[in-house]
């Protein structure tokens, strides 16, 4: 795969938009490599899904130091990409990876002290093989460190040149307003908040995050816009064998397919079929309506649903009637 060679028109039908008020674009539709990137899975499908990407303009990889599982393996995987495939590529690309949820043991390895994030973030660079990541996250909101140790964390790693930007992920309005500030005084080049979003999941919009990231230069990319696979056709039949609920079931469980689910995909499926676009593309395009979150951050099983995936950049608008409909259909 050495002498793989990109697309020559790669950038022809992407879209990207700029994070916040900072200098970085980032592509309408990233992946995210949190499944299908572990011990486990087959590293020929792991690098046709990133030079698929690649090849449509996604120029942004997102990982976190436990994928896989096991722990580390999808850095490790993608690791083998980016210094293999994709090595030629790589001022191209904007990779991220975070620490804040267990990785090791001991009081260490987890949550948001400044001793675990660089200590963590050290490992990940010798995981994938880089001498800096793009993005370095926060995972989420720890309760006890103070917010200014884990910020000083991440502006350390800027710093020391071991990321480019520093990010936040799963923060609420009020504590990414503090974070801002912090980051602002340390003049630490803050980009974006990464956080849950999608038809069935609207809690940016309830907290008022979504509203103040708008308002204030916070760039913000939607993880799981999917929900994990249910926002597709693909559960309205009984549920394949290849699904993310029957490989794997830790996140995305049977009983999340409840009958009242399933009213709910089937209607929004009408609404899609009508506006000539699949369940899984209106879904994406419904998060990328209003100009608030920067880019959509969807996972991937395969290469042909990042082919049907990226489409969605032409068609981001909606009629009042569509999204009066979606959100009385999401409401139920
Ligand atoms: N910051 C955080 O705390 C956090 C948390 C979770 C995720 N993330 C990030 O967000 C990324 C995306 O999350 P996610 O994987 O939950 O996103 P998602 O886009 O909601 O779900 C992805 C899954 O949906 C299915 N799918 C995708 N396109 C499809 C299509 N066109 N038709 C039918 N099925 C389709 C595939 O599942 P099948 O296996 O069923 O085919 C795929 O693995 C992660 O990789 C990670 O980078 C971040």
């Amino acid at each position: 795969m050495m002498d793989y060679i990109a697309e020559q028109n790669r950038y022809d039908e992407m879209k990207y938009f700029r994070s916040g008020k900072s200098g970085l674009k980032l592509p309408g539709v990233s992946l995210g490599l949190w499944h299908n990137f572990g011990t486990n899975d087959d590293f020929e499908n792991m690098e046709a899904m990133c030079r698929t990407a690649f090849d449509l303009g996604i120029t942004h990889f997102d990982l976190a130091n436990n994928y896989g599982p096991e722990y580390g393996s999808a850095e490790e995987n993608f690791g083998k990409i980016i210094n293999g495939t994709l090595k030629r590529y790589r001022d191209e690309l904007i990779i991220s990876t975070k620490a804040g949820y267990d990785m090791w043991p001991g009081p260490y390895g987890n949550w948001g002290s400044r001793k675990y994030l660089l200590a963590s973030l050290d490992q990940s660079l010798k995981r994938m093989g880089l001498e800096y990541v793009d993005i370095f996250y926060h995972h989420r909101m720890d309760p006890e460190t103070p917010l200014e140790e884990s910020m000083m964390a991440l502006d350390t790693a800027v710093k020391q040149g071991k990321a480019l930007y520093a990010g936040i992920s799963n923060y609420d309005a009020k504590t990414t307003e503090k974070a801002m500030e912090i980051l602002r005084d340390l003049k630490c080049p803050f980009v974006i908040n990464q956080v849950r979003y999608s038809i069935f999941d609207r809690w940016i919009e309830k907290d008022g995050l979504k509203k103040f990231a708008s308002e204030n230069g916070c760039g913000l990319i939607a993880f799981s816009p999917l929900a994990q696979g249910l926002l597709t056709d693909k559960y309205l039949h009984g549920i394949p064998k290849d699904s993310r609920i029957r490989k794997d079931g830790r996140f995305l469980k049977e009983s999340a397919i409840t009958k009242e689910r399933l009213a709910q995909i089937e209607a929004l499926n009408q609404i899609a079929k009508e506006r000539g676009q699949s369940l899984a593309q209106m879904a994406l395009s419904w998060v990328l309506r209003d100009g608030d979150v920067t880019s959509v951050l969807i996972g991937a099983s395969r290469p042909e649903q990042i082919r049907e995936n990226v489409k969605i950049v032409e068609k981001t608008k909606f009629t009042e009637d569509e999204l009066r409909k979606i959100d009385e259909i999401s409401n139920r």
